[in-house]
């Protein structure tokens, strides 16, 4: 079997902050409700000529870089989004076009809720380890905020816009040790986007009951996401005959400080062990673990050799994790 890693990491957070105290100025909530309740203290937005596709681009941009490959020795794009451009064509295709590859390469988008990257790099990687291709560009990306309600306090205080993108390719050492993924259908109705899809298509109606925005039922997700984070991470490390112990870094998906915290706490992986950006980025969605990871290279403590467990819930609902070697 053929060893997979990553080649290249990059990604891109917009610049434009927004503060608790931000929110507080048109929503009934407040810094401390905010910071106690979630974690968060402030998260980015992209501009508003910025959509999914152009943040991915300049994550995909850095990742290539990184990977110190040209564009055009990318087989195959594949990106990771809640908040497509559109409804299709692929958001994949149109980073293809803004990275000149169009003709050059396949490229598909995969919906999979916040887990997004975690399924895009699985699948990425069985495409190499089959022999079938060569460099996956595999993001995720978000601009998730477009699809959050500002007058809903309950959703729209969590969220935050960002990408991040790894080139996969065969590697000699190091590199996915494994993975595992799942996903319970019958809680679907916990977190959804009622329309705009073929259920429900944008009509006066919908305009009027704000169903064009994302809706949640927080404790169920809530319950769901503490639950999953040990279970599918106990269950990958026991396949891969791992010890927590032995795990050198822990990256959850950043959707709550205090699931991230109850999550590792059943684990029983240590704090100085768990990565954190939900403070300063929010819920980034399908982009919150390749941004953490990327955000733990840039402060120098990633090191060659780190085992590194990465876990990720939400929409669907749907979990997944992935063990690497880095
Ligand atoms: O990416 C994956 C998807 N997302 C998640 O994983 C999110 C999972 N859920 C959560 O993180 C939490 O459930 C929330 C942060 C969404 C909510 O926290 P909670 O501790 O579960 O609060 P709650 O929903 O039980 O609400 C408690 C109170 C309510 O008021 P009442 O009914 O007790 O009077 C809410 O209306 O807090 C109120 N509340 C707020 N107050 C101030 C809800 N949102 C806010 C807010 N500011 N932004």
């Amino acid at each position: 079997m053929r060893k997979v890693g990553i080649i290249g990491l990059g990604s891109y957070i917009p610049e434009k902050v927004v503060t608790n105290t931000d929110l507080e100025k048109f929503l009934d909530t407040s810094d401390e409700w905010i910071r106690t309740r979630t974690g968060i203290v402030e998260r980015r937005y992209a501009k508003e000529s910025e959509a999914t596709s152009d943040l991915a681009t300049i994550a995909a941009k850095r990742a290539i870089e990184d990977a110190k490959i040209s564009p055009e020795d990318i087989d195959l794009i594949i990106v990771g989004t809640n908040s497509p451009d559109m409804l299709y064509p692929a958001t994949a295709c149109l980073v293809q076009e803004k990275l000149n590859l169009s003709k050059k390469c396949a490229a598909f988008d995969l919906q999979a809720g916040c887990p997004g990257w975690i399924y895009t790099t699985v699948v990425g990687s069985q495409f190499i380890q089959s022999g079938a291709y060569k460099n996956v560009l595999v993001i995720g990306a978000e601009a998730i905020t477009r699809m959050m309600d500002p007058t809903d306090r309950s959703t729209y205080v969590l969220f935050g816009d960002g990408a991040g993108a790894v080139v996969l390719s065969e590697v000699e050492e190091g590199g996915f040790l494994g993975f595992e993924l799942f996903a319970d259908g019958s809680l679907s109705q916990y977190l959804t986007l009622p329309a705009g899809g073929s259920r429900k298509p944008f009509s006066e109606q919908v305009l009027k009951e704000r169903s064009y925005f994302t809706q949640m039922n927080g404790s169920e997700v809530f319950k769901f996401s503490v639950r999953e984070i040990s279970r599918i991470s106990s269950v990958l490390l026991e396949k891969t005959n791992t010890k927590i112990e032995d795990v050198d870094w822990f990256i959850p998906h950043q959707a709550n400080l205090r699931i991230i915290q109850a999550g590792a706490e059943k684990l029983g992986i240590p704090t100085e062990k768990v990565v954190v950006t939900i403070d300063k980025f929010g819920n980034s969605s399908a982009a919150s673990i390749p941004v953490s990871l990327d955000f733990l290279r840039k402060q120098d403590k990633l090191k060659k050799g780190d085992l590194v467990l990465m876990v990720s819930f939400g929409a669907g609902m749907t979990s997944g994790a992935i063990l690497m070697r880095w």
